[in-house]
C-alpha cells in the first residue's frame, strides 16, 4: 500500500513538472490537452467557421467530408491539405478529392487566427477534427468532446487516397471492406455515412443511376421514381457534370436522421448511400431502420464513430511537427518564405 502510494506520489509530481503523463504516447489523444498552451483553441476555430457559414452552408459540410478524407489517408496527419511541391504528390489531386475537396482556404483562415493567438501549439490535423465537430454543433448535429494532440505528418500519399477512399459505385461489400482495414465496424459504415445528411454531390457522381444503370439502359430500380424525376431536371441526360444536389432533399443542411428515413423510400443520392438499405439480406439495414427512427440512437454511433476515425493513425508525442502553415511541410515554408524565419526553430539553428 505504502510503495503504491509514493509511485502515486512520484507520479503527480512528474505529471506536475511536464504536464504528461511520463509513458510513450501510446497514441493517447486528449480532449484536454490545449488546456494550458490554448485554451480558446476551440471558440477560435468556431469563430472562423460560424463567419464563414454565414455566406456559405455547405462548408460546414465539406468541413466534415475533410476531416475524413484526412483519416482515411496514412491517419489523421493532415496529409490531405498539403500542396504540391518537388517531393510531394498531392492528395488533392487524387480522384475523390480533385474538383471536389471544399475547405482548404477555410482551414488556412482557422490556422492564421490560431497561430496569432497561439504560435507554434496546434496541429493543422487537430484543427480538422475540431472543425468537424464545430461543424456538426452548427449544423444542429450532435456535439463531443475532440481527443487532441495530434501531430501533423511530413508526407502526402495520393495512390493512397485514391485506393483508401471510398468511391460512391462501390458494392456494400467494398464499403465494408473499406472501413474494415481503418478498424472501422459495419455500424461504424452507417452511421458515418450519415454525414450524407447535409452537403451536395456533382452530377457526375450519381448520373448513371439515372439513365444507364450498369449499362442496363434504365435506371437504378432501387431510386424512387419521383426522386429520380427530380434529379433527372437537376442532371439532363448528357449534359455536364457539374451541377450540384443536395445530399437530402427533406432538409439540405441540417444535421439530422432524415439521411436514414430518405432511404427507406429509396431516396438515397449516390448508390453507395441506396446500398445500405436495399441490398437484399444485408446487416446494415436493420441499423438504417433504427437510426431512421431514433435520432439519439444515430447521434451515439455518430460521436462514437467519428471519434474512431479521429484516432486513425495519429502521430503523437514528437513524431511529426507542428506545421506553421498547412499546406507545406515547416522546412518548405520556410524556403517559400511563408513563415517567418526568426519564429520557426530552423530559423533558431540557422540563425545561431
Ligand atoms: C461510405 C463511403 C462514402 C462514399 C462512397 C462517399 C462519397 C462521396 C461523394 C461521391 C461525395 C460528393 C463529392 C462531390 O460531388 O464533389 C461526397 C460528399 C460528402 N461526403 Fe461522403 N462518402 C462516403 C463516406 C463519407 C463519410 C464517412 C463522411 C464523413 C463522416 C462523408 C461526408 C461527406 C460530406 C459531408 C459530403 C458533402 C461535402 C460538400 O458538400 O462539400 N462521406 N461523399
Ligand atoms: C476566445 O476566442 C473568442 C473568439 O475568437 C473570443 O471572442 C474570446 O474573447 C476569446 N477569449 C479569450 C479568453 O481569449
Ligand atoms: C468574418 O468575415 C468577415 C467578412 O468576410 C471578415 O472581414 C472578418 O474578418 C471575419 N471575422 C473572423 C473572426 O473571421
Ligand atoms: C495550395 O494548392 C491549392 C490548390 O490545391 C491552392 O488553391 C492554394 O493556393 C495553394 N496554397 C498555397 C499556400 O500555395
Ligand atoms: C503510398 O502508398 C502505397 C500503397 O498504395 C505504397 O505502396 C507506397 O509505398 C506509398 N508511397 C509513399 C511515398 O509513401
Ligand atoms: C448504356 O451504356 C452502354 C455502355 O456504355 C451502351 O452500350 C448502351 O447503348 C447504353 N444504353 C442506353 C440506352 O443509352
Ligand atoms: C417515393 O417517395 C414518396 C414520397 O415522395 C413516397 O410516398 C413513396 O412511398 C416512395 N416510393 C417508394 C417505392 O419508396
Amino acid at each position: 500500500m505504502n510503495s503504491l502510494r509514493a509511485v502515486a506520489i512520484a507520479l503527480c509530481f512528474i505529471v506536475a513538472l511536464f504536464g504528461v503523463l511520463p509513458f510513450p504516447s501510446n497514441a493517447q489523444l486528449n480532449p484536454s490537452f490545449y488546456s494550458k498552451t490554448c485554451p480558446n483553441v476551440s471558440s477560435i476555430v468556431r469563430e472562423v467557421i460560424r463567419n464563414v457559414s454565414k455566406t456559405d452552408t455547405r462548408m460546414l459540410a465539406s468541413l466534415v467530408r475533410l476531416h475524413f478524407h484526412d483519416c482515411f489517408v496514412q491517419g489523421c496527419d493532415a496529409s490531405v491539405l498539403l500542396n504540391n511541391t518537388a517531393t510531394i504528390v498531392s492528395e488533392q489531386d487524387a480522384f475523390p478529392n480533385r474538383n471536389s475537396l471544399r475547405g482548404l482556404d477555410v482551414v488556412n483562415q482557422i490556422k492564421t487566427a490560431v497561430e496569432k493567438a497561439c504560435p507554434n501549439t496546434v496541429s493543422c490535423a487537430d484543427i480538422l477534427a475540431l472543425a468537424a465537430e464545430l461543424s456538426s454543433t452548427l449544423s444542429q448535429g450532435p456535439d463531443w468532446k475532440v481527443p487532441l494532440g495530434r501531430r501533423d505528418g511530413l508526407t502526402a500519399n495520393q495512390s493512397l487516397a485514391n485506393q483508401n477512399l471510398p468511391a460512391p459505385f462501390n458494392s456494400l461489400d467494398q464499403l465494408k471492406a473499406a472501413f474494415a482495414s481503418q478498424g472501422l465496424s459495419t455500424t461504424d459504415l452507417v452511421a458515418l455515412s450519415g454525414a450524407h445528411t447535409f452537403g451536395r454531390a456533382h452530377c457526375s457522381l450519381f448520373v448513371s443511376r439515372l439513365y444507364n444503370f450498369s449499362n442496363t439502359g434504365s435506371p437504378d430500380p432501387t431510386l424512387n421514381a419521383t426522386y429520380l424525376q427530380q434529379l433527372r431536371n437537376i442532371c439532363p441526360n448528357g449534359g455536364p457534370g457539374t451541377p450540384l444536389a443536395s445530399f437530402d432533399p427533406t432538409t439540405p443542411d441540417k444535421f439530422d436522421k432524415n439521411y436514414y428515413s430518405n432511404l427507406q423510400v429509396k431516396k438515397g443520392l449516390l448508390q453507395s448511400d441506396q446500398e445500405l438499405f436495399s441490398t437484399s439480406g444485408a446487416d446494415t439495414i436493420s441499423i438504417v431502420d433504427n437510426f431512421a427512427t431514433d435520432q439519439k440512437a444515430f447521434f451515439e454511433s455518430f460521436k462514437a464513430a467519428m471519434i474512431k476515425m479521429g484516432n486513425i493513425g495519429v502521430l503523437t508525442g514528437n513524431q511529426g511537427e507542428i506545421r506553421k502553415q498547412c499546406n507545406f511541410v515547416n522546412s518548405k515554408s520556410v524556403e517559400l518564405g511563408l513563415v517567418n524565419v526568426a519564429s520557426t526553430e530552423e530559423g533558431m539553428v540557422s540563425s545561431m
